[in-house]
């Protein structure tokens, strides 16, 4: 089992990125070799800012560092320090259809009504993504609901590239969709997702937020007067209250309807500390070794450099191999 996935690196980092991605990736390492990128390169398909970029990166790499990924375990870098994700990126682009590309929704929703103006980048965006899994030979890919569509995309990239050339290049990889538990909302308006671009600091819980803080934004955190329902069903329509839930359940490591079931029929006076205790408990220890690393450029740099260098070894075969599937000439020396 051979694990691979890659995440934007944004900034101001929160709750949702943590629930959402990285404690999955946390839990994977454990049980499978895995290879976790910052998709840096993605992050220019849409307006860069070049200082901008290179905080962030760093920034995401101590997040992920600080919630668990060790770097002896798994192998930890970012996607332009290893050359073969756009060397394959472009093979692969010579054999994916247009009409492909022009089904995917992520594309659609993000160049918006100006759909000229859009960078090729943008609209090839989800054949990086392939060539960033095909590369090391994924198994499985751990990815929100949003990237489901891009993973499907990947294997069919995946069959027809070993189907035109008659060569096993790739290995076709799963998606593992993350549970709903995973998709944090606003502590404001549960039918939004958590978000580093709301206005309202109240709306998020933040990395680098004080215990201070998450006490206030969680009592702050929207509810109703009703008390909590034993079962599942009695959430409909109360989408801030779920999220609640949701969160609690997704820090404990359980289902949502456990979680309601400890607390049925209790008010949010009850509920609502419980939930600090427990938010606090986790993130405290990571907001002490992510806000030490965030500083520590130096440090991080050897991580991805050294990561690089581990991935680049896996890249590099595949790269080859799909060179020489093509026709392509290269030095015997990589062969
Ligand atoms: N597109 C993914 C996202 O926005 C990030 C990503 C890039 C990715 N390459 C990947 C995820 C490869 C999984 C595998 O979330």
């Amino acid at each position: 089992m051979r694990v691979v996935s890659g995440i934007q690196p944004t900034g101001n980092l929160h709750l949702g990125n943590y629930l959402g991605a990285i404690k999955n990736w946390v839990k994977m390492q454990e049980e499978a070799e895995c290879f976790f990128f910052l998709a840096d390169l993605h992050a220019i398909t849409v307006t860069n800012d070049p200082a901008t970029l290179s905080a962030n990166t760093r920034e995401m790499a101590a997040a992920l560092i600080a919630s668990g990924i060790d770097p002896d375990k798994s192998t930890i870098f970012n996607q332009a320090r290893v050359s073969g994700h756009t060397e394959l990126a472009w093979m692969l682009f010579c054999s994916t259809p247009l009409g492909w590309l022009d089904r995917m929704t992520q594309f659609k929703e993000k160049s918006g009504k100006h759909k000229q103006r859009a960078s090729m980048g943008l609209y090839s965006y989800p054949v990086l993504q392939a060539a960033d899994v095909l590369i090391y030979q994924a198994t499985h890919v751990p990815v929100g609901d949003d990237q489901k569509q891009h993973l499907e995309l990947a294997r069919e990239i995946a069959s027809k590239f070993n189907h035109d050339t008659g060569q096993d290049v790739f290995t076709l990889p799963e998606a593992f969709i993350n549970g709903p538990a995973a998709r944090v909302m606003s502590l404001r308006d549960g039918t939004a997702k958590m978000s580093k671009s709301d206005p309202s600091d109240l709306s998020r819980i933040n990395l680098s937020d004080s215990n201070d803080d998450i006490s206030k934004k969680i009592k702050k955190a929207r509810t109703d007067a009703e008390l909590l329902p034993s079962e599942m069903e009695g959430l409909e329509n109360r989408p801030e209250v779920r999220n609640l839930i949701n969160i609690y359940a997704a820090i404990a490591d359980e289902e949502p309807q456990t979680i309601l079931s400890q607390y049925a029929g209790q008010g949010f006076g009850t509920f609502k500390p419980a939930l600090i205790d427990l938010v606090i408990t986790t993130l405290s220890p990571i907001r002490e070794r992510f806000i030490a690393l965030k500083s520590d450029e130096k440090m991080l740099d050897t991580i991805l450099g050294n990561g690089a260098r581990k991935a680049q070894n896996e890249a590099q075969k595949t790269v080859e191999f799909s060179y020489k599937a093509l026709g392509l000439l290269r030095n015997k020396l990589y062969c």
